[in-house]
């Protein structure tokens, strides 16, 4: 375990066996269509990448880049935008990769933008879910784990751009971060 965990919330193990299993409800939902992927960077790339090789149905794969800086203000105003699909998604059926929803207003404001842009569909999968932290009404489609309100890393989540790289979800010891 890395020396600024506190400790391992959850393992490659468990990590691997959950999203195979939110894969197959996937795999269902969407047999007979080829929806788009849309991984939001960076937190998403790992998850995603598991994700989408345990899908048997042919997807594309998109990118965007938003941020939730207004997240929790009152004038919070929309997101912003700072790398967006690169295709028309127009009648397309979406499927949004996060790799956590906290207050839910990245989620909130990005279907709503993804629907007025013509989306036939857009559903959400997470890996991790922060219920007590929801300031907007979003739920996510297909959750991987519900959370505490703990400071995760690894598995592409990070602090101050850190510790994305590790296999495994771990907690944060406070000394790292109130230090
Ligand atoms: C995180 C996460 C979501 C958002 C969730 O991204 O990946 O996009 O915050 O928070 P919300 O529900 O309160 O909107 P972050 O801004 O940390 O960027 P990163 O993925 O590049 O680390």
């Amino acid at each position: 375990m890395h020396p600024d965990c506190e400790r391992i919330l959850l393992t490659e193990q468990q990590l691997k066996t959950r999203i195979k299993e939110v894969a197959e409800l996937v795999n269902k939902d969407f047999a007979d269509k080829t929806p788009i992927i849309v991984s939001i960077l960076k937190g998403s790339v790992i998850f995603c990448a598991d994700l989408i090789r345990s899908l048997t149905m042919p997807v594309e794969l998109e990118f965007m880049v938003v941020s939730s800086y207004g997240s929790g203000t009152v004038s919070s105003g929309k997101l912003k935008i700072k790398k967006d699909v690169e295709r028309n998604i127009d009648g397309k059926d979406i499927i949004i990769v996060e790799d956590i929803i906290d207050s839910g207003f990245t989620l909130a404001n990005l279907k709503a933008l993804l629907l007025e842009r013509g989306a036939k569909s857009v559903k959400i999968v997470t890996l991790l879910n922060k219920v007590a932290r929801r300031e907007y009404d979003i739920v996510p489609d297909y959750n991987c784990f519900d959370i505490e309100d703990e400071f995760v890393i690894g598995y592409g989540l990070d602090y101050n751009e850190i510790y994305r790289s590790l296999p495994y979800i771990g907690i944060l010891k406070r000394s790292v971060y109130e230090s």
